[in-house]
């Protein structure tokens, strides 16, 4: 069983234990960091690489789709004695033990939920030679109180006081897996006392506005064009609707010399105007009232990046950072997170416009082939095919989760062909997670029951399974949901 007592203790005593370890590797040794593809798998690998480098410790980066056996036999072949896994290898200890009798030391430092065997040989303290550092091992809600991001940070902090400056990427890492579930969309738990600190440190700056990428540094028109998280349907993406939208609000987008208006041209009663126009558009386009009132929440700026750099807002940096993962940049992201603010910032606003570019063909996509949309008794399905790339399919349905025709009250699945395989992704809402929800549980029981495998968080989940068994799927994990939160009807 999960613990449900929260041990301080325990957690900072694994956080110094694998620090003191990662410490101790000597100078020139070669070390290997493996990462998930995602904003926080990105920016925890990006943390413990960089702690690494303060020690003269020059490590390897590998960023991948999933941790399974191709995955291994990839980086199998790299000579590093010492391997670091994050943002996975909770879920794959089996695969990782065997990986690590080739004379390796193997670390992991992930936030997912553990299998009940991990569990259960954790709290036996049964021996294993892999280093393990999860927050859920000490009582802490991986899923929402903090990330694979903030895990690192915790180790690389102990590392050295120096890695304190890493704080803004532990935030960007928790924004990106959606881990804002708080008062206002604010951070929670472990998440809120890294952003604190960053925030007593004068690296961030903590303020409650719109959520719209760069609301407080960009033209309005602009912050609105490049918001992605929320999505804005109709807007984002789209300079030309934005303006008109700012218009027909009664807010002229421009000064009078021609050049943009950004929020600190605009009155308190503009500010309102345009909070409220944009929440009735919002609910207009089919959000709930309460998932268009989130627009309004906590924002998190990161001081020390450019006013109108798509990093200094965190949830646009997590965005950035996904969007890198998610279009194969890897190589980019990183360099991004280790600091390159000169030929990889410009590279990055280039992808970001293709990327933009690339969402708003796939919801085009969605909406002109009703015919891919499945609505089953307990959940809704998109089978994209070939239509949507597989490390898209997660990214695609985050979004249209919130769109007509799709529905908050059935977790929404999203399945793409993928070099011979299906990937599935899965996404739920707090409330259907509250109702029992556990969608790590049910992709791992329908995927292993096809032949195929998955796992994840109990409100976002992935898998992969063999092709042609879509349908078997998908009824297999309708029935578990249904056995979770109850058939709901339309
Ligand atoms: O591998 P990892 O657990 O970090 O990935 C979680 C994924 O789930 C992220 O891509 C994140 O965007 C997504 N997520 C979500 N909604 C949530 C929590 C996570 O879409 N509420
Ligand atoms: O790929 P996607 O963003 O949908 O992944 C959501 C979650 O599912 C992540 O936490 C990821 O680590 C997990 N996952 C998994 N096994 C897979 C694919 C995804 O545990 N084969």
């Amino acid at each position: 069983m999960l613990s449900l007592h929260k041990n301080q203790k325990g957690l900072e005593q694994k956080s110094l234990e694998i620090a003191g370890e990662l410490s101790s590797i000597p100078y020139g040794e070669p070390a290997l960091v493996v990462c998930h593809l995602d904003a926080d798998g990105i920016t925890s690998g990006s943390i413990i690489a960089s702690a690494l480098l303060r020690l003269g410790i020059a490590p390897h980066i590998r960023v991948v789709k999933q941790l399974d056996e191709a995955a291994i036999a990839e980086i199998l072949p790299i000579k590093a004695k010492h391997v670091i896994f994050t943002d996975m290898g909770t879920g794959q200890r089996q695969l990782l033990e065997r990986f690590g009798t080739y004379d390796r030391r193997i670390f992991i430092i992930d936030h997912h939920q553990p299998p009940p065997s991990t569990q259960d040989d954790y709290n036996s303290g049964s021996v294993s030679s892999i280093m393990e550092f999860n927050p859920h091992f000490f009582g802490f809600d991986g899923s929402t109180e903090i990330s694979a991001s903030g895990t690192a940070f915790l180790v690389a902090k102990k590392m050295s006081s120096e890695n304190n400056s890493l704080a803004p990427l532990a935030i960007v890492g928790a924004l990106g897996d959606m881990q804002d579930k708080g008062d206002r969309s604010s951070l929670v738990g472990l998440n809120a006392s890294i952003a604190e600190e960053a925030q007593r440190s004068g690296q961030v700056a903590v303020s409650k506005g719109l959520k719209l990428y760069g609301f407080e540094s960009r033209p309005l028109v602009k912050s609105m064009e490049y918001t992605l998280n929320p999505y804005l349907p109709g807007l984002s993406g789209d300079e030309g609707a934005c303006f008109k939208f700012l218009k027909s609000a009664g807010i002229d987008p421009r000064k009078q010399d021609g050049s943009w208006r950004s929020i600190s041209d605009l009155s308190n009663e503009e500010i309102r105007q345009v909070t409220s126009a944009l929440i009735k558009y919002l609910i207009s386009q089919g959000l709930s009232s309460q998932d268009a009132e989130s627009v309004v929440g906590v924002i998190y700026t990161i001081k020390s990046e450019g006013a109108d750099s798509p990093l200094r807002d965190a949830r646009e940096y997590a965005s950035s950072v996904n969007a890198c993962g998610r279009l194969g940049k890897y190589g980019l992201g990183v360099a991004i997170c280790l600091g390159d603010r000169a030929d990889a910032l410009a590279a990055l606003r280039e992808l970001l416009l293709d990327y933009r570019k690339k969402i708003s063909g796939y919801l085009r996509w969605l909406e002109s082939n009703p015919s891919a949309l499945r609505v089953m008794n307990s959940i809704q399905a998109i089978l994209a095919g070939n239509n949507i790339d597989d490390r898209m399919i997660g990214t695609i349905i985050s979004i249209a989760f919130s769109m007509k025709p799709f529905t908050r009250s059935k977790p929404i699945f999203g399945l793409s062909n993928a070099d011979g395989v299906v990937k599935v992704s899965a996404r739920g809402t707090p409330e259907l997670v509250r109702r029992g929800l556990n969608l790590g549980s049910a992709i791992r029981e329908a995927s292993e029951q096809v032949g195929g495998t998955g796992g994840g968080h109990n409100i976002a989940a992935g898998g992969q399974i063999p092709s042609g068994k879509e349908d078997a799927f998908l009824s297999i994990v309708d029935a578990i949901v249904a056995k979770m939160i109850g058939g709901v009807k339309l």
